[in-house]
């Protein structure tokens, strides 16, 4: 019999290719989503592209009793991967309680229902925002977390803290925290991306829509700061390389090649791009022309930061393998197949 995931948040962004990734490791899917931010005809796509549709149940996690009524109607869940949180930094500033009761309550819930159902291990999004702007580039897994910039962020550090000590108080099950850098990109089949919401704050979806003439122009926030061309740099992370990070992480907890109770990951390739690399890029991988300014600095933004992917690398066993044409060409593949 399939080993049965629980997968929160699973018809979002990041959840719905992992579930694909998932499926194709033969792993049983069970997606719970209220689908705040994302569509159920996801399902849909993620059916094409396994010849599987996974289970769906319509709950929102902060509500306990319906989301216990999914673990009695799907006994033997072995591991959670929780995806399901509220993301834009922007809107958290405006609505941090929004945040803090979303994104707290439904790790709690899950966590306080996973030792009632024998829940084995847990696989929780965190995010290279808890690391600021790092001293010391690239960062490590022992780069020290800073103070966080946005409701948001304290949500990544606060959910982090509430795992670690929910392990260390000897809760009967296994944690593996992923530190994703920024994933970008879409399924190669296009059958599934990214879908935002209004109009995108993110540099891709926004690249791809000026692209696609959805948006006049994309601004490019800054090019005075100390990079080499002046623009902020990142590490862009593939969106099918890192669901299958989450595949990997649950095989490891699953098979007992934990080395911790908690273990800690950086999901990033190790590569800093430029807002201006990636502009370029694009243009020369997809040959449209993008219509770009440069314009001040973004509020609150880090000028720089990439991964040190050493650990999940050797530790994990996994690597990020998309060249980040490719992924580049993915997203733009994506957003032409939303026109059709
Ligand atoms: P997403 O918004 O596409 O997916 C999140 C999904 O969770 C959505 O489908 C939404 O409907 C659902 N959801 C939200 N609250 C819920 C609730 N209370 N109950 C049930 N479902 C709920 O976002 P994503 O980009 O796929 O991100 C997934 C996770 O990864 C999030 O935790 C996010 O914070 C984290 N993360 C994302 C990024 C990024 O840049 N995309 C970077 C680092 C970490
Ligand atoms: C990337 C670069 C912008 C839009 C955010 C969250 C972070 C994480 C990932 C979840 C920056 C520049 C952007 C535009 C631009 N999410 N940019 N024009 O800011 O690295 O991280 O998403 O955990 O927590 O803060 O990602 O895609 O917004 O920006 O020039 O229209 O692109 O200034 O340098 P960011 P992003």
């Amino acid at each position: 019999m399939a080993t049965k995931i629980l997968v929160t948040g699973g018809t979002g962004y990041i959840g719905s290719h992992t579930t694909v990734e998932l499926q194709n490791a033969g792993y049983e899917v069970v997606i719970v989503d209220n689908l705040s931010n994302s569509n159920i005809k996801v399902l849909d796509g993620i059916e094409a592209i396994t010849g599987i549709r996974p289970a769906f149940e319509e709950v929102d996690c902060t509500d306990m009793t319906a989301l216990k009524a999914v673990f009695d109607k799907y006994p033997g869940i072995k591991a959670i991967i929780n995806f399901a949180a509220s993301k834009a930094v922007g809107e958290s500033v405006q609505k941090p309680l929004l945040y803090y009761r979303n994104n707290l309550t439904t790790l709690i819930n899950l966590l306080e229902l996973m030792p009632q159902y024998g829940v084995e291990g847990f696989v929780f999004s965190s995010s290279c925002t808890v690391y600021g702007q790092p001293e010391v580039l690239p960062v490590t897994e022992d780069t020290p977390r800073q103070t966080a910039t946005s409701p948001y962020g304290n949500t990544k550090k606060i959910c982090e803290d509430i795992i670690t000590d929910a392990v260390h108080a000897d809760a009967p099950f296994k944690a593996i925290l992923l530190r994703y850098f920024n994933p970008i990109g879409a399924h190669p089949s296009a059958k599934i991306g990214e879908l935002p919401l209004g109009v995108p704050q993110n540099l891709i979806p926004f690249v791809t829509q000026t692209a696609a003439g959805i948006r006049e122009q994309l601004s490019v926030f800054g090019n005075d700061y100390n990079t080499p061309d002046g623009s902020c740099i990142r590490d862009y992370i593939n969106v099918v390389d890192l669901a299958k990070a989450h595949v990997v992480a649950v095989e490891r907890m699953l098979t007992g090649k934990s080395l911790e109770n908690v273990e800690v990951f950086n999901v990033g390739t190790g590569r800093g791009l430029s807002v201006l690399e990636i502009v370029d890029t694009f243009q020369k991988v997809t040959g449209v022309k993008l219509n770009y300014k440069i314009v001040g600095r973004r509020e609150g933004d880090i000028e720089q930061v990439w991964a040190d992917p050493t650990k999940a690398n050797n530790v994990l066993g996994w690597k990020a393998e998309a060249s980040v044409e490719d992924t580049l060409l993915s997203a733009w593949r994506w957003q032409e197949s939303l026109a059709k």
